[in-house]
C-alpha cells in the first residue's frame, strides 16, 4: 500500500492553497449557510485502517451521495427488478434535468440522477412500512454507526423550494412509473438527502463497496454481482454531466452531492471521502475533485 499518511497531508497542503473552490450551493436556503472554508478527507484502507486530515469528522448533508445507498437497499429488496423502471445509462445532463425523461417515456436514464433516484424512493415507499425510519437503520446498520441522523431543517428547507424534484415526480406519474403519491415519494426523497454525516462515517458506510458487499461487521448485504453494477454506475454516472471528466481525472467509480461531498473507491483496496463545499458549475465540489486528481496521481492508483 502507498504511504497514504503523507500522500493526505501533501494533497491537503496543495488543495487547500487552491484559489478558485468554487460556490456553495443556494439553491437549497439552508445549504447556503455553511462556510467554502470547510475542507476534510478520509480514507478508509480494505484492512480497515484509516487516514484524515480536516474537517473529517465533522458532519455536511450528503445529498445526492444518498443515492447510492437507497439504491443498494432496493436491490437489496427487490434485486434486478429495479432495471424494469430505470436504466443504466449516463445521461450527460444536469442531475436534475427533465428533458430526457419526457423523450424516454418516464423511463429515468439513471438511478442515480433524481429522476431515477425519485423511482426508486417510490420502490422503497412501496415495499416499507415505514421508510425514513428503515432507510436510516438500513444506514445504521452497515456504517456500524448508529449515531447518524437526517438533518430536519435541510428535508424541510428542501421540501419548500424543490420544485424541480415535484415535476420530475408528477413527469414520473404521468408516465406510470411512480407507483405512491407525488407528495409522500418525495418526502422520502428529501429526507434521505437531508442525511448528515462525516467523511469518516461516509467512509464506513462505503466499506461495504470496497468488499464485495460485505460492510465493516463482515455482514453481507450486496452480493457481489450487485456492488460490481453500483460500482460501475458510479463510474459513469457519479457525476452527472462531468462524469466522463471525473474518470478521465480522477479514475474512480464515485458519487458526489451538493452538500460539496464526494465519495470515491477503489474496490477490494480503499474508500475516500472528500468534503469542501464550493461546488463548481457542473455541482461537483471544486476542490474535492481536484484533491481526489491529486490522490490518484500520488498513489499511482486507479481502476485503470
Ligand atoms: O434533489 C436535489 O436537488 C438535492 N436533494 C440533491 C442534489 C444533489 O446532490 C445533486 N448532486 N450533486
Amino acid at each position: 500500500m502507498p504511504d497514504f499518511k503523507k500522500i493526505l497531508n501533501t494533497l491537503y497542503e496543495e488543495t487547500k492553497q487552491l484559489s478558485d473552490t468554487g460556490k456553495v450551493a443556494t439553491y437549497i436556503p439552508e445549504l447556503a449557510s455553511i462556510s467554502p472554508n470547510k475542507f476534510g478527507i478520509c480514507l478508509l484502507d480494505i484492512e480497515k485502517e484509516s487516514y484524515q486530515v480536516g474537517n473529517f469528522d465533522e458532519c455536511f448533508s450528503v445529498q445526492s451521495i444518498s443515492k447510492v445507498l437507497t439504491l443498494a437497499m432496493a436491490m437489496g429488496i427487490v434485486g434486478e427488478k429495479v432495471w424494469d423502471r430505470v436504466d443504466v445509462e449516463p445521461s450527460g445532463d444536469p442531475f436534475n434535468h427533465l428533458s430526457l425523461l419526457e423523450q424516454e417515456n418516464g423511463i429515468p436514464r439513471n438511478p442515480l440522477i433524481n429522476a431515477g433516484a425519485i423511482v426508486i424512493a417510490d420502490i422503497l415507499v412501496s415495499e416499507l412500512k415505514d421508510p425514513k425510519k428503515e432507510f436510516l437503520d438500513f444506514v445504521h446498520k452497515i456504517s456500524g454507526d448508529s449515531t447518524i441522523r437526517y438533518d430536519e431543517k435541510v428535508a424541510q428547507s428542501e421540501k419548500a423550494t424543490g420544485f424541480k424534484n415535484y415535476a420530475a415526480a408528477n413527469l414520473l406519474k404521468s408516465y406510470g412509473n411512480l407507483k405512491n403519491d407525488v407528495i409522500e415519494v418525495l418526502d422520502f426523497y428529501f429526507y434521505q438527502c437531508s442525511l448528515s454525516m462525516s467523511c469518516a462515517q461516509l467512509c464506513h458506510t462505503f466499506y461495504l463497496f470496497i468488499n464485495r458487499g460485505r460492510c465493516m461487521q463482515n455482514l453481507e448485504f450486496l452480493t457481489v454481482s450487485q456492488v460490481k453494477r453500483i460500482n460501475a454506475l458510479m463510474l459513469t454516472c457519479g457525476f452527472y454531466d462531468e462524469a466522463g471528466e471525473f474518470a478521465f481525472e480522477v479514475g474512480l467509480p464515485g458519487k458526489s452531492g451538493v452538500g460539496g461531498g464526494i465519495v470515491a473507491l477503489l474496490p477490494k483496496r480503499f474508500c475516500v471521502t472528500v468534503w469542501s463545499p464550493g461546488l463548481n458549475l457542473k455541482g461537483n465540489s471544486s476542490r474535492g475533485m481536484a484533491a481526489l486528481e491529486r490522490l490518484t496521481t500520488l498513489s499511482d492508483l486507479s481502476i485503470f
